[in-house]
């Protein structure tokens, strides 16, 4: 999403190390594994340089869910029986001189994410959660990271793009206009991995919670729950990798007349995420130079900036970096350097204005976006 963030941009990201467990992808340099099946996106760049990285064989735990078993080969994972121990993969992200861990796992690998978190805190990486399984916001896990000063971010990722942002702009829409919004519903379908493994209701539990709160909590009145559906409804095998959401809200109008909006938006599932993973990566990286135990809580978003008041108004600046930055200037007017400085944002969507909040982080050792 930002060419540059500090003094990185995305080319710096150097991808040293990483663990799958299919059988077509494991042994391959990443920069061959990427286009194997069941990898099924839009190709927007055919030539990737050999990384140096050979996949290696991780542990299963949960992300193979047992539905995934009777599926068309080519459209499931073919996980290799013979898994890697613990001390194996501590001792790759250690050998590879990994910085950070990003986590791409299916949605409800509840072990398995807390297996690899645990592997990138023995060997003192920092771990970027992408998927709705609890690190970040779990305080055990939190302060696991920050005892030994690593960067934690998470839970979950935001599309640039997705349904659930746009959900959110016509709710708040119907609340600025003062339509009374009576009942809504986002139904999503697509064709990829990710479609076929939520076919497993019980895998969804957290995924769906924080997708319909995100849109009731713009709503102002809660709506009742039988009046609101928000959830990965089916999985379309030709969709491939479009994903297609369909929202749908009903309202009444002055004089209580009834209105409705029926909007559908088609995307390509994966690309969506990938821009504002790399600003995380890159974020996180920056905590790590910088010797802070960064801690961001909450869906990782495209909101890592925002226009600054003040001296620099309205000058898009990445909201991380300015935080790590004012942590800086205050440590250096100090003159000594100052490690387990925790910053937490709670919902960078709502951190308009932020420069009073700004000057108290410079003062205080936690601080909260409410
Ligand atoms: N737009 C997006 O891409 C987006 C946005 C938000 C969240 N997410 C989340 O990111 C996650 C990954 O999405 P995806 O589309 O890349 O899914 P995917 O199915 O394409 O990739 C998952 C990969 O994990 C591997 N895997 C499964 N179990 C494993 C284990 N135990 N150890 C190592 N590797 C294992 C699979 O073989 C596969 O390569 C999902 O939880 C998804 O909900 C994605």
């Amino acid at each position: 999403m930002h060419r540059q963030i500090g003094s990185y941009r995305p080319s710096d990201i150097e991808v040293v190390a990483a663990f799958d467990i299919d059988r077509r992808k494991v042994g391959l340099d990443v920069s061959k594994a990427i286009f194997s099946p069941p990898n099924c996106t839009k190709v927007f760049s055919e030539k990737i340089n050999l990384t140096g990285a050979i996949v290696k064989m991780g542990c299963v735990f949960d992300g193979f869910a047992p539905h995934m078993c009777d599926q068309d080969p080519l459209r499931t994972f073919l996980p290799l029986e013979k898994e890697s121990t613990r001390e194996q993969i501590i001792a790759e992200l250690r050998d590879s001189a990994a910085e950070l861990m990003v986590n791409y796992l299916p949605v409800g690998s509840e072990e398995a994410t807390r297996f690899y978190a645990g592997c990138a805190l023995e060997a003192g990486l920092g771990f970027v959660n992408n998927i709705p399984v609890f690190i970040a916001s779990d305080p055990l896990w939190a302060k696991r990271f920050a005892d030994k000063n690593l960067p934690l971010i998470g839970d979950d990722i935001k599309a640039q793009m997705g349904a659930t942002i746009l959900h959110r702009m016509i709710v708040d829409l119907f609340r600025k206009r003062g339509v009374k919004l009576e009942r809504t519903y986002q139904l999503n379908t697509g064709g990829n991995t990710d479609f076929l493994n939520m076919l497993n209701r019980t895998r969804l539990a957290s995924k769906k919670v924080s997708k319909t709160e995100a849109v009731q909590s713009v709503i102002g009145e809660r709506l009742a729950d039988e009046n609101i559906h928000i959830g990965p409804s089916d999985y379309v095998p030709w969709q491939l990798d479009n994903k297609i959401a369909f929202i749908r809200m009903e309202g009444r109008l002055f004089g209580d007349v009834p209105m409705e909006i029926d909007v559908k938006l088609s995307v390509e599932d994966s690309p969506n995420s990938a821009g504002v993973a790399i600003d995380a990566i890159r974020c996180c990286k920056l905590a790590l130079d910088r010797g802070i135990a960064l801690k961001i809580v909450g869906r990782i978003r495209p909101h890592f900036f925002v226009e600054l008041r003040g001296p620099e108004l309205f000058q898009p600046v990445p909201f991380l970096l300015q935080l790590v930055c004012r942590v800086e200037q205050q440590t250096s007017k100090r003159g000594r350097k100052q490690t387990g400085f925790h910053v937490e944002v709670r919902d960078l969507a709502h951190c308009f204005p932020i420069s009073r909040q700004l000057r108290t982080v410079t003062q205080a050792k936690t601080f909260r976006f409410a």
